[in-house]
């Protein structure tokens, strides 16, 4: 893997970082992604992007609840992986460092990391649909609980985003405002697909940050990077340290 010098030189000098992550990141943790292998998820014959939906948990909240416990069925043996673990080291590298992340996995927080947003919610989180109340569930609790709020009796879903809902209040503002002054900002595991997130690229990069892409396949965004790595994350994050 060629790393430029120019890259190594950047990451030695930069005060402020920013890190983009999508599924790629955690592919190598056994956590299947969306897209990119050829392959996109399909849950019983549903599309996940319709599963997924705002759509869904007005008409089957039941089943959005088995195609979430189903993927926490998966995830609970999941550990992080070694690029998990290299960005939560560098924490500690720079002054001031952020990772906006897409996943719901909550892998970067299990590795140590602690600067972050989590953009699309927690998989291991639900609240109710009426007031809102957050429940945390234990990572082995499958089927979820509760299902009902203990507060107003209204039904209970997965604290995360799905399509055609917007982002939690000010968690895209603060990511675009560090991604629009970080001199570094890296796009990790991501398709680029999904908007707001992928737009954070564009961002960083008016501003003058030197934007890199770590991601085995080339993405609609790759023509916007100044270094592409095309390798797996677990095996390229340790080499930039
Ligand atoms: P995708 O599944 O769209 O893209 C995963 C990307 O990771 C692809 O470009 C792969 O080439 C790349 N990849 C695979 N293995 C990798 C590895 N070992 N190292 C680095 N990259 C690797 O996932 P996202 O871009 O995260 O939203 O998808 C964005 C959003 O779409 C998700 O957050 C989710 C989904 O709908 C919601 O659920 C709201």
């Amino acid at each position: 893997m060629q790393i430029s010098e120019k890259l190594r030189d950047i990451f030695r000098k930069s005060t402020k970082v920013c890190v983009l992550t999508g599924a790629g990141i955690s592919a190598e943790s056994g956590v299947p992604t969306f897209r990119g292998g050829g392959n996109s998820a399909v849950w019983k014959g549903m599309p996940f992007d319709e599963i997924s939906s705002a759509k869904m948990i007005k008409i089957d909240l039941d089943g959005v609840w088995e195609w979430f416990d189903y993927r926490r069925g998966i995830l609970k043996d999941c550990e992080p992986n070694e690029g998990h673990h290299s960005l939560s080291r560098w924490e500690n590298r720079f002054a001031e460092f952020l990772i906006v992340t897409q996943n719901i996995d909550g892998l970067h927080k299990i590795a140590g990391s602690q600067r972050i947003i989590e953009l699309h919610g927690n998989i291991n989180r639900s609240r109710c649909t009426k007031c809102r109340l957050k429940y945390e569930m234990e990572v082995d609790e499958i089927p979820h609980e509760p299902k009902i709020c203990d507060l107003c009796d209204s039904p209970v879903r997965p604290d995360v985003v799905l399509f055609g809902e917007m982002l939690p209040e000010g968690y895209f503002e603060y990511a675009t405002e560090f991604a629009s002054n970080c001199e570094l900002f890296f796009s990790i595991g991501t398709s680029a697909m999904v908007q707001p997130a992928a737009s954070l690229t564009e961002i960083a990069k008016r501003n003058g940050a030197y934007c890199v892409e770590i991601n085995p396949e080339e993405t609609p965004a790759s023509s916007l990077f100044d270094e592409c790595l095309r390798g797996k994350a677990g095996d390229i994050l340790p080499l930039l340290a």
